[in-house]
């Protein structure tokens, strides 16, 4: 009898409750948002959809109502400010981190056991943030942005290469910014390496497109994207629910990992019932490591940010 929350009924987290939905994964998906009657509103109309999407899930809308989450196994947090032209990630930081740290604290009350799922930005530090409001170990509390990322990656490929998207298999690293690191060295085509169908300026210059994926859509529509990352989120969510144990790239914290600490970045991991099962160490080469050192130093640096705010009792 599983229950998800999705917090934030704005694109992102409608379009995540609606897949989850779609997919069948719960019993019951809550939305919630401050705004009144949004969540409320969406969420009829997705449940309006069951009989034509042929699925069971019930969907529900709250405004600000945490006790209607109560025992929820999952939680996606998806609340806060969006990316408008001309700002980067990083500025939503004071607004967001205010938001996310509240929104763990009260979802948390009524759902202790939850496994929490962060997509609010800038992701890398909200996922701290929610870590840090939720008190629970890391391997429970991480972010989604390496399958939006590599989702992207694989479309521009699947694009340049002319063949299907389902068939390219890639992992990509670090912050969820100007600063990720894609990995042609791990990407195939039904396992040819990729670096043996395109030459490399081909692929320096989908990689290029990849880190700057998130300001392309910003600039074509004037907010973030929603599609791709509300997709991204809930398949995250299927994979803990079904217990898949897929590997996806997932911001999680590192302990020694690569050598860093003390970092929430994107590394792959496996994903299964218990969150995160395991973090999986590639065997970098010396550019690929210091491309990674300098995604964890910018993360870092927002981190501190955060830090320097104070919100947290330690
Ligand atoms: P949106 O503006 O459409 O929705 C955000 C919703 O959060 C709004 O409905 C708002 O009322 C609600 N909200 C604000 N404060 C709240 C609170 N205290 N409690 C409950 N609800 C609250 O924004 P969108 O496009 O859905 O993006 C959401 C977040 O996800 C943004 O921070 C955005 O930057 C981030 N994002 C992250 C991605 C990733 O890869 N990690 C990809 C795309 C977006
Ligand atoms: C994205 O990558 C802005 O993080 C958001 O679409």
């Amino acid at each position: 009898m599983r229950k998800i929350t999705v917090i934030g009924a704005g694109n992102v987290g409608a379009t995540c409750a609606n897949v989850i939905a779609h997919k069948d994964l719960a019993r019951e998906v809550v939305l919630v948002d401050i705004k009144e009657g949004v969540a409320e509103g969406k969420a009829l109309d997705i449940w309006q959809t069951s009989s034509i999407n042929n699925f069971n899930t019930r969907v529900t809308g709250v405004t600000n109502d945490y006790l209607k989450t109560r025992g929820s196994s999952i939680v996606v947090i998806t609340s806060g400010l969006p990316r408008k032209p001309g700002m980067s990630r990083d500025d939503l930081i004071k607004t967001n981190a205010v938001i996310v740290k509240e929104v763990t604290e009260k979802v948390i009350k009524y759902s202790p056991e939850a496994i929490i799922i962060v997509v609010s930005n800038p992701l890398d530090v909200m996922t701290y943030a929610a870590y840090k409001a939720a008190r629970k170990h890391s391997s429970r509390v991480f972010g989604m942005a390496g399958i939006l990322d590599t989702g992207r990656y694989k479309a521009f490929l699947a694009d340049a290469l002319d063949v299907s998207p389902k068939d390219i298999h890639s992992l990509l690293l670090g912050g969820h910014g100007d600063t990720m690191v894609p990995l042609p060295r791990f990407t195939s085509v039904a396992g040819i390496p990729v670096t043996d169908m395109l030459n490399k300026e081909e692929i320096d210059k989908i990689v290029d497109r990849t880190k700057k994926g998130g300001g392309e859509l910003v600039n074509l529509m004037g907010t973030s994207a929603w599609y791709a990352p509300g997709a991204a989120a809930a398949q995250m969510v299927e994979a803990i629910v079904d217990d898949q144990k897929r590997i996806f790239p997932v911001c999680t914290l590192l302990k020694g990992e690569y050598g860093l600490k003390d970092v929430y970045m994107g590394v792959p991991v496996k994903l299964g019932a218990a969150g995160i099962e395991e973090i999986i160490e590639l065997n970098l080469n010396k550019q690929e490591q210091k491309m990674l050192e300098d995604s964890a130093n910018s993360v870092k640096s927002v981190m501190k940010v955060l830090d320097d705010m104070n919100l947290f009792e330690d």
